[in-house]
């Protein structure tokens, strides 16, 4: 079984929280290149997407290896350096740990990875978000693989129609369900609505049990009880043949739905799918961004990145992304542009409130 493994950190941008210099990424990249001379790696692509660095990579030493969480560490490690020469933003921001032990989930960085038996053509979308959390990917995770006006391959293809499992994570509770789709579906739906506790980790065949998409779920306020910046995460999905094919992979997208993390972690905006060269949010820290990068694989190489969102067809999605987030912003400071206050728990509104303990009097 070959592994897919993106492991992103945001460990500096520039200016502010944009975008990641090219000198972080030429430091990942010399860590990664040494990994694949030595074998532990057999292939790997670096990308960016607003102030995140990503590296996707493959070998063959299954999910959660040491070595290779250890080595993505220390790429992530060499980029901070580079950060810190040139007094980048935010330098070695999303490393909330000091040392190394094993395992780099719970350290900051996001992870998404995934164990495949290649099949005879194996193509796979790499979704890379900034300016958000992880439960971003539950709505075009539910209208990929759970929503037949979104694909119609449960309907009318066989390999696909008998439905899927989603594996649904509570970030607060720290605890997992499975459901099935179609005959859960409406269970599934109370929860992943809610987007900032449930969220959907993976995917999976309903009989042979193959993943067919697999999410980062860390978070990064639950991980260091303050607000830090945003999870910004991934997500790994397969298309064709059993799967969604690629185009029903992507049309979710073509709908900028409302996600939170513009702004200081603290704002809903539109999820905006550009092209790699424009994955740089700059109005209001944002929008937030998605891309797509699209892959096939080949005996654990990669055969791409396609800059899938860099097509037409998804400008007026972009448009509209637009035209919601001058929508949203003129609500100032007020919900529902600002999050929730239980959402804003990790942000200043905590320091606000304390500051104001003593000037409120009983009614
Ligand atoms: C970063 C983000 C930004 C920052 C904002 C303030 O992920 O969303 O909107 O929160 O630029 O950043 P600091 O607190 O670093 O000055
Ligand atoms: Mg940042
Ligand atoms: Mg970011």
């Amino acid at each position: 079984m070959v592994t897919i493994s993106v492991i992103k950190a945001d460990v500096g941008g520039y200016p502010g929280h944009h975008s990641v210099h090219p000198d972080l990424i030429k430091a990942a990249d010399q860590v990664l290149r040494g990994a694949k001379e030595n074998g532990l790696l057999t292939d790997f692509r670096i990308l960016a997407c607003g102030d995140d660095l990503q590296l996707l990579m493959t070998h063959w030493k299954g999910c959660d290896n040491s070595e290779v969480h250890g080595m993505a560490w220390e790429a992530f490690l060499r980029a901070t350096d580079a950060a810190k020469n040139l007094k980048l933003y935010g330098a070695g921001q999303d490393l909330l740990s000091d040392t190394f032990s094993g395992n780099i989930r719970g350290m900051g960085p996001g992870i998404a990875e995934m164990d495949i038996e290649e099949r005879p053509s194996e193509p796979i979308v790499v979704f890379m978000a900034d300016k958000t959390e992880s439960g971003a990917w539950n709505f075009p995770l539910y209208k990929m693989f759970a929503d037949p006006f979104n694909t119609p391959g449960l309907v009318i293809a066989p390999g696909v129609h008998m439905g899927f499992e989603f594996e649904v994570y509570d970030l607060f509770e720290k605890k997992k369900v499975v459901f099935k789709t179609p005959e859960d579906s409406y269970d599934l739906l109370a929860l992943i609505g809610a987007s900032e506790r449930y969220v959907v980790k993976r995917i999976r065949t309903k009989d042979s049990k193959k993943v067919a998409a697999v999410t980062s779920t860390e978070s990064l306020h639950l991980i260091a009880g303050k607000y830090v910046g945003k999870d910004d995460p991934v997500a790994i999905v397969r298309s064709q043949h059993e799967f969604p094919a690629l185009g029903e992979v992507l049309e979710p997208f073509s709908f900028p739905f409302l996600v939170k993390g513009w702004m200081r972690g603290s704002h809903h905006g539109p999820f905006m799918p550009t092209s790699f060269e424009q994955a740089h949010p700059s109005r209001f820290d944002g929008p937030p961004r998605v891309i797509a990068a699209g892959f096939q694989m080949n005996n654990g190489y990669f055969v791409g990145p396609v800059d899938l969102f860099k097509d037409p067809s998804f400008d007026r999605a972009r448009q509209k992304a637009n035209e919601v987030a001058d929508y949203m912003r003129r609500h100032g400071t007020f919900e529902p542009h600002r999050l929730g206050m239980s959402e804003m728990e990790y942000t200043t509104i905590p320091a606000v409130l304390d500051k104001l303990k003593d000037k409120f009097v009983p009614i």
